[in-house]
């Protein structure tokens, strides 16, 4: 993708470094308000990722590492190492702030590496890192964007989940970064939506995201997706991930797996698209990762008003896992593997 194309397909940034505050595009108003919220504190930034002022795996990841940066403005430490140990309250907090994306600990985990090789210019050091986390993920991106794009053929359709795009990175998006280079390269024809119930990134984040690209999206409910597929409208099925174990089984957002299941049926191909941030090899399958259980309000209610009759009880898991067995290829930045398993998962990410 050259130049003048990735600028045209990647204007949306979700995160902002101010210097002395870290400002969230607050993905709960859009897309009918785009306004920013200013986090000057870690624990700002912690309340805002737990709340989905920002969301999506690796945007959470580089939300946490600028909340490190907040957190060193209020200590006073001679070395990195004695800087780690006082942050670490403060970085206990942010990891506390959803459980089941593993770039959080990640993003957490490199910058108290970066603090423990730095001396008396570890405040530098922290913000270098930070920013590092940063780049590099918008670089990842684009890299998948491409190799992703390169196993569609010609004329496909696509259906996605969630949102994966720039509002849930540091920009160009995972899933949706291959939607936009494979509508790009003229590979992809047609890009289905799904709402994404019941916080509806799908019908609220995705959609608005490619119509600001000027990129042809048709939105469906969640119930709809196999009539889809049976129908032939699309020939892949391509998500993001909060997090891939040791064997290829892949958390993302609730939902995934049916498609999963159903685009096997179908003969739908399935791609997760994730930066090797997302990858964790230390957990060696799915049954082993927590599954965030978020309000139960949220399926009761809409923009908070409620729409199911008093008394009536709800159950909220906002993630699944699907399969390895049924995954026809893995998109990283490292590389593609295809129909992943533990094998293929250590060729390319050791162990
Ligand atoms: O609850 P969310 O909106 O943070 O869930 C996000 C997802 O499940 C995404 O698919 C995943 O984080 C990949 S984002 C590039």
């Amino acid at each position: 993708m050259d130049a003048a194309s990735l600028a045209r397909y990647d204007r949306i940034r979700p995160i902002r470094w101010a210097g002395d505050a870290l400002e969230l595009l607050d993905q709960r108003k859009l897309p009918f308000a785009v306004e920013y919220v200013r986090c000057a504190s870690s624990d700002e930034v912690a309340g805002a990722i737990r709340d989905l002022v920002v969301r999506g795996a690796p945007a959470i990841g580089i939300s946490a590492a600028w909340g490190v940066v907040l957190a060193s403005r209020d200590i006073e430490a001679a070395t990195g190492a004695e800087a780690a140990k006082e942050l670490q309250p403060a970085m206990d907090r942010l990891n506390a702030a959803r459980p089941t994306a593993v770039n959080l600990a990640w993003a957490l985990a490199r910058m108290r590496a970066a603090l423990h090789v730095a001396s008396a210019g570890w405040r530098d050091a922290l913000e270098r890192e930070a920013q590092a986390i940063e780049t590099e993920d918008l670089a990842a991106n684009r890299a998948m964007g491409q190799a992703g794009a390169a196993l569609i053929a010609p004329g496909s359709g696509v259906l996605t989940h969630c949102n994966t795009g720039s509002l849930a990175t540091a920009g160009f998006g995972t899933a949706l970064g291959v939607i936009r280079a494979g509508v790009a390269a003229d590979r992809i024809a047609r890009v289905f939506a799904g709402e994404t119930r019941p916080w509806n990134q799908g019908a609220r984040l995705t959609v608005w995201e490619l119509q600001q690209d000027g990129i042809d999206a048709t939105l469906i409910a969640d119930a709809a997706a196999s009539h889809l597929m049976k129908t032939g409208r699309v020939q892949w099925v391509v998500v993001g991930a909060d997090r891939i174990c040791a064997n290829g089984d892949t958390a993302n957002k609730i939902g995934t797996y049916q498609l999963a299941l159903a685009a096997r049926h179908h003969g739908v191909k399935f791609m997760v698209v994730a930066p090797s941030s997302t990858v964790d090899m230390a957990t060696a399958s799915g049954d082993l990762i927590e599954i965030e259980e978020r309000d139960p309000a949220e399926l009761l209610s809409h923009r908070g008003e409620r729409t199911v009759a008093e008394g009536v009880r709800a159950w909220n898991p906002v993630f699944d896992v699907t399969p390895h067995e049924l995954i026809d290829a893995i998109v990283t930045e490292k590389g593609v593997i295809e129909r992943p398993d533990a094998t293929s998962m250590r060729t390319v990410f050791g162990s």
